[in-house]
């Protein structure tokens, strides 16, 4: 069945678009619309109630543009406000917990360890989610200052002031069993070099990789593909700023033009 409606994908800011990224390698006839709340990230510091109510204003905005599905690619939403999300949404919703769970629990051998935003580390859905698989040994932490390190651009390998902080978070991983560490954020990938190197032997999972494997899958196996290949870019706040910085996430040179909406009721 040939279904030309876009895939929705949206997150705080501009780390969901690592999701954008690969779902454009994997599906590149897809039309997909992203929509990044800029104008109240982050999330990642804010309660589950502020957390569910802008997660439900954004899957909103994109059922306003009639997508046959939608990815949460934010770490955030999806530990805090996917479940009651799913509950009444009209089209499949997926977040990047489960595939990224399922990763690890592929991947380990002995232990696992995640590191997300506060909000994430706090609701504890990794550690119920990987002990509902068997795992019952998780460590985990919280790793807020690697947002906005990333977002300025200190994500060379070589920067002093991101290894400094990375080896200060993940000491307690360091010192851990853990073998595998689930990176529980979108910015996180962006410097895995820096924390493969602080962490070596440690395999690291891309929820925002793995998420985009599984929706690819649901499309392929439910044949709802289309024909376009576009992608749209909407924001809630400095389009400008949300361009340059697109970049960095999509790994590209190409200019990125992006619409403001305003999603607040
Ligand atoms: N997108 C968020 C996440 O993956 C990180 C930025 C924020 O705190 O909003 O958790």
């Amino acid at each position: 069945m040939n279904d030309s409606r876009p895939i929705g994908v949206f997150d705080s800011g501009l780390g969901g678009l690592c999701a954008v990224r690969e779902l454009r390698r994997l599906l590149t006839e897809e039309d997909i619309v992203y929509f990044g709340d800029t104008g109240r990230v982050p999330y990642g510091t804010k309660s589950p109630e502020t957390i569910k109510q802008y997660a439900r204003e954004d899957a909103d905005f994109l059922l306003s543009k009639d997508v046959k599905l939608a990815l949460a690619a934010c770490g955030t939403v999806s530990a805090v406000a996917l479940d009651e999300l799913k509950r009444d949404f009209p089209v499949p919703l997926f977040g990047v917990i489960e595939a990224a769970v399922d990763a690890a629990v592929r991947a380990a051998r002995s232990s696992v360890a995640v590191i997300g935003t506060d909000a994430t580390i706090k609701s504890g859905i990794y550690e119920k989610k990987l002990r509902e698989k068997g795992c019952t040994d998780v460590i985990s932490r919280a790793c807020p200052l690697f947002v906005p390190l990333v977002e300025c651009g200190f994500t060379a390998q070589d920067n002093e002031l991101t290894r400094g902080v990375a080896e200060m978070y993940l000491c307690d991983i360091k010192n851990s069993r853990a073998d595998t560490l689930i990176l529980g954020c979108t910015h996180f990938p962006i410097i895995s070099d820096i924390i493969g190197d602080v962490l070596p032997n440690v395999t690291l999972i891309d929820p925002a990789k793995e998420a985009a494997a599984t929706v690819a899958a649901y499309i392929r196996e439910n044949r709802v593909g289309s024909n376009g290949g576009k992608t749209e870019y909407f924001v809630s706040d400095d389009a400008e700023s949300f361009s340059a910085s697109a970049k960095i996430f999509l790994g590209t040179d190409e200019k990125i033009n992006a619409s403001v909406v305003k999603t607040q009721r």
